[in-house]
């Protein structure tokens, strides 16, 4: 995989528990914190594109605001069908600013 590291936001606007929006290159993609680390998944619901940041984040559990569907976000796996799920991005933080690999 090759990297491309995008900026999506400073670190400290990201607390432990929560998610954010970001945008990216203009892509929609949720980033979370849980346990100190940091997940980013695509920010629409495979199911009808519901916007995830949203939803409710409880540990790694994602739930869409929509229809309740629940996802991973440390793989993006829908937890009812393991066939279904999320794009995943890579992150890091770096000199207080996290950023995302959308490649
Ligand atoms: S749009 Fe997310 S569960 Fe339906």
């Amino acid at each position: 995989m090759s990297e491309n590291w995008i900026y999506a936001m400073d670190d400290t606007a990201l607390l432990e528990g929560h998610m954010a929006a970001v945008y990216p290159l203009g892509v929609n993609v949720l980033i979370a914190r849980v346990g100190g680390k940091i997940y980013a998944v695509s920010g629409r619901c495979v199911h009808m594109a519901c916007p995830l940041f949203t939803g409710h984040l409880e540990g790694h559990t994602l739930t869409c605001p929509c229809h309740d569907w629940r996802f991973d976000v440390r793989t993006g796996r829908f937890l009812d069908a393991a066939e279904l799920g999320l794009a995943v991005y890579s992150t890091k933080s770096e000199a207080g600013k996290v950023f995302v690999n959308l490649n």
